[in-house]
């Protein structure tokens, strides 16, 4: 089993919940990571580097790639390190013959979608930022693996991976730790997938993206944001609340990295 970005927020959570699990963890990232048990195998290099990938990924059955930028940022660093390091992995999957590949995708792919509806994987993409578009992307290419060359692809739309509840839109895109952890494992042992794509966020009542393409997967979220409701503020008025996407919509999002 390999993990990309795995010295970042999602992937320490996954490393140190897939640790006891699997015979082996190949670890990758730019950042240094040291080795927490001899079953640990660290590899620091840059996603970009296609060989370098490829090499790490020796051996491993399935990887979940992590590793990119999270926010909004100028195109060409969104390219680099998304788009053509989940080239890199995807090409290193298909190398090493390995038996899936699950994608860190964002439910910023359809942030432009208006709170008040329900989004499902099947409609079109209307990505919030030129981070969605990388994240279009990088769904993109999983498709292309999977058509073209038969590799197992998995895209997770990830919600808000957050310990805790700590804004309005968290109550309907929300994460727990729990559940990511949940989600990934599922998207790991799901049966017969040659392609899918499934929002990955808790069972918040007010989740406005359908979960049952995440049903399939074989996982159902247990956390519910609801809990934390009664100490989050709701701003019930401003343009970005009515948008998916919440303040990733707005024009200043974007236009301080053009
Ligand atoms: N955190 C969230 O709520 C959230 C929501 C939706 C999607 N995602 C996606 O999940 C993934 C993980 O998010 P996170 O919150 O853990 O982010 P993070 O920034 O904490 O971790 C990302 C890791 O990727 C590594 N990385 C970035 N570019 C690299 C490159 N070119 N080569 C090698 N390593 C590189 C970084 O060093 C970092 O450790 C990202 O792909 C992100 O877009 C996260």
């Amino acid at each position: 089993m390999a993990v990309t970005g795995a010295a970042g927020r999602i992937g320490s959570a996954v490393r140190a919940g897939l640790r006891d699990e699997v015979s082996r963890l190949v670890l990758i990232d730019r950042a240094g990571l040291t080795a927490q048990s001899p079953t640990e195998d660290v590899h620091k290099l840059d996603l970009r580097d296609a060989e370098a990938v490829t090499a790490a990924l020796r051996g491993a059955d399935a990887v979940v790639h992590l590793g990119g930028i999270p926010d909004e940022a100028p195109l060409p660093y969104l390219l680099d390190s998304n788009v053509q390091g989940t080239f890199s992995v995807l090409e290193g999957a298909r190398r090493q013959g390995l038996r899936r590949v699950v994608l860190a995708s964002s439910n910023h792919v359809t942030g432009f979608y208006p709170v008040l509806e329900t989004v499902t994987p099947e409609m079109p993409t209307r990505p919030d930022s030129l981070y969605g578009v990388s994240k279009v992307a990088v769904e993109a290419l999983g498709r292309l693996y999977a058509d073209k060359f038969g590799l197992s692809v998995v895209c997770l739309r990830i919600g808000s991976f957050q310990d805790r509840v700590s804004e309005g839109r968290h109550l309907s895109t929300w994460l727990s730790p729990r559940d990511g952890l949940g989600f990934v494992r599922a998207a790991l042992t799901a049966c017969d997938v040659r392609f899918a794509t499934a929002y990955a966020v808790s069972a918040n009542t007010r989740r406005f993206w359908d979960t049952d393409s995440g049903a399939d997967l074989g996982y159902v979220p247990m956390d519910n944001a609801e809990s934390f409701a009664s100490r989050i503020a709701v701003d019930g008025e401003s343009a970005q609340s009515v948008l998916q996407g919440g303040a990733h919509t707005r024009a200043e999002y974007t236009l301080r990295h053009l």
